[in-house]
């Protein structure tokens, strides 16, 4: 998907892929981690995502990258805070309360600029993307990341002839190319689930980076 593509979403309003709540399968897992509390997590492709405000509560400093200023401005805004807002050459930075949100383009990162993430929760990121940037996605992600780096990621399985993407069918042997090499994966869990009205198959993976 091209940037326009996302900027047109967030213009429109058309952001069905936005949670209420936060993820459950962050709630009931993020513990496994046993991260300590003042750990820096990154959240790509962060939307407005509440994830990131659970995550802050828990004591860590979340960053997002995002972009969208409009989400930024929302995530802010519905939180009645009024962010720092600081203009750079690759991303405009939004930060209150230990969430930054970086806007800006996620390939354009470079791993200082992640304040030495630990820990990465990925919603709704991977599987939005089609499938020749999924790869130089998990490739960039790795080298944002220093080895014992931690990885949840959420993907989806569906009949792809019922459903043209975002979200993208991206079934377990597509998450094993893509990231088995770099390090220690595994399913911690599925459930049934729903893309877009069409039943889908959610599994949550874990990463450590090797
Ligand atoms: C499907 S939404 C998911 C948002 C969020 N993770 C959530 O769970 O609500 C994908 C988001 O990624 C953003 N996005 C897409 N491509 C991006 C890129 N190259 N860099 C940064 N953000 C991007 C879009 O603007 C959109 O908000």
């Amino acid at each position: 998907m091209e940037a326009d593509f996302w900027h047109s979403r967030w213009q429109e309003g058309r952001i069905g892929f936005h949670q209420n709540d936060v993820n459950g399968f962050l709630q009931n897992h993020w513990a496994t981690l046993k991260l300590p509390e003042k750990s820096t997590v990154f959240v790509p492709l962060c939307g407005k995502s509440l994830d990131m405000l659970w995550l802050a509560s828990l004591g860590h400093r979340v960053v997002g990258v995002e972009l969208s200023e409009i989400a930024a401005q929302q995530f802010f805004a519905e939180q009645s805070v009024q962010p720092d807002v600081v203009k750079g050459d690759r991303f405009t930075s939004y930060s209150a309360n230990n969430v930054t949100i970086l806007c800006g383009d996620f390939f354009d990162l470079v791993a200082t600029d992640l304040d030495g993430a630990v820990a990465v929760f990925d919603r709704a990121a991977l599987i939005a993307l089609p499938k020749d940037m999924r790869k130089r996605y998990a490739e960039h992600l790795r080298q944002l990341l220093s080895s014992g780096c931690q990885l949840l990621l959420v993907a989806m399985e569906y009949d792809e002839s019922a459903l043209s993407g975002p979200p993208f069918n991206v079934p377990w042997a597509e998450v094993s190319t893509l990231f088995d090499h770099q390090g220690e994966l595994s399913i911690v869990t599925e459930q049934k689930a729903d893309a877009r009205g069409t039943p889908c198959l959610e599994r949550l993976y874990r990463l450590i980076y090797g």
